[in-house]
């Protein structure tokens, strides 16, 4: 079966062609993120007006990418939520609106879900069960999945999501939007050990997260050296590092523990932040101690895509899931209540 994949839950509209037989055969995206820099973070209804822009050219773009022809679409998947309203409700009528047309059926994803199955799209795939590690810009959650909808929560964040923790503190060090990359960037040329943070959380037995106290910390250090007069290049990314190091540390050892708890030896990073190199090798080195194994999706498919909404769409499809022709997003929606397949 030949899936179309849509993704519009925030800044990025994203389109993808995926087959259950031949695997992934085409993706494209549009990212929104120059539009919503000059903002200092996304401006949802600009997010929604782009989305009607893009969508229909981006189909057209993976159709001759795959060199496949529309009627041999079998059906559409689409970002359902969490996300924003506005620009979910533009994937969902497009793809309503097409399925209703091309006389095929839609099925509404979850985008937490597509995030966590995006490492099934590498050569070397993930078996269940397996912990999951969710770092997104609006979601940080510790995860035993045993198979597709059997999800288990094992913690989350309290307050501010780890990609949010990183495009928050890098907007009060006067970095841009979206800060994760920048402040990755900028904490290559850290120097280790200038300054050390803390790790929210860790001194207590449990899994759930909180970053907000980080941030915090951040930028009381950043506006002291500042106030000292030190505003240097230097100083900024030895902030960076200090600040990226804490939180790895902190993901490392909940990742640890959730390993503990539950037997398993297998982890998925997966979502915006799990694209971060030095998150990769602290969880790579933690799984030694396990025998274990980190599995992580190519950059590109670590942050919002189509690709992740057409193969977790193909997954419930093939399992006779669909919609009906109701357009229905949700802004909340957690990921437990999905049915299991
Ligand atoms: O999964 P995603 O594309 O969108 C959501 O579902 O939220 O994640 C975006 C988040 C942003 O907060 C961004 O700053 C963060 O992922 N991010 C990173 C890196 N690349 C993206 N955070 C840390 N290091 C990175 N290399
Ligand atoms: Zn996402």
């Amino acid at each position: 079966m030949l899936v179309l994949g849509l993704e519009t839950s925030c800044d990025e509209t994203g389109v993808a062609l995926y087959d259950s037989e031949r695997g992934l055969l085409a993706d494209a995206l549009f990212s929104q993120i120059e539009q919503h820099r000059v903002f200092g973070g996304v401006v949802p209804e600009l997010a929604s007006r782009d989305h009607v822009k893009r969508m229909l050219p981006l189909i057209r773009e993976v159709l001759a990418e795959a060199g496949a022809e529309r009627t041999q679409i079998g059906a559409i998947a689409y970002t359902a939520g969490p996300g924003l309203v506005g620009a979910l409700l533009v994937g969902a009528s497009c793809a309503q609106a097409l399925a209703f047309a091309w006389g095929i059926p839609a099925v509404g994803v979850h985008h937490m879900e597509g995030h966590l199955l995006a490492p099934m799209l590498e050569e070397q795939p993930p078996a269940f069960p397996f912990v999951a590690l969710l770092v997104s810009g609006g979601h940080t959650q510790l995860v035993r999945v045993d198979g597709i909808g059997r999800y288990q929560l094992l913690g989350e964040s309290l307050d501010d999501a780890a990609g949010e923790a990183f495009d928050k503190t890098a907007k009060l060090m006067g970095l841009p939007y979206p800060g994760g990359p920048e402040i990755a960037r900028l904490a290559e040329v850290g120097t280790p050990g200038r300054f050390t943070f803390p790790r929210p959380m860790t001194d207590r037995p449990g899994l759930d997260f909180s970053f907000s106290g980080l941030k915090t910390f951040t930028l009381n250090t950043w506006t002291q050296c500042r106030d000292a007069g030190d505003a240097s290049e230097q100083t900024r990314a030895d902030v960076a590092l200090a600040f990226q190091q804490a939180v790895v540390d902190t993901l490392t050892i909940k990742c640890r523990r959730a390993l503990k708890q539950t037997g398993l030896n297998s982890l998925v990073i997966a979502g915006g932040v799990s694209a971060n190199q030095a998150l990769r090798q602290s969880l790579e080195k933690m799984l030694g101690e396990f025998k274990g194994q980190v599995f992580y999706a190519r950059p590109r498919f670590c942050t919002d895509n189509g690709a992740m909404i057409a193969y977790a769409g193909c997954q419930r499809l093939l399992a006779g899931q669909q919609d009906g022709p109701a357009i229905g997003v949700q802004a909340r929606w957690p990921m437990e209540q999905l049915p299991a397949i």
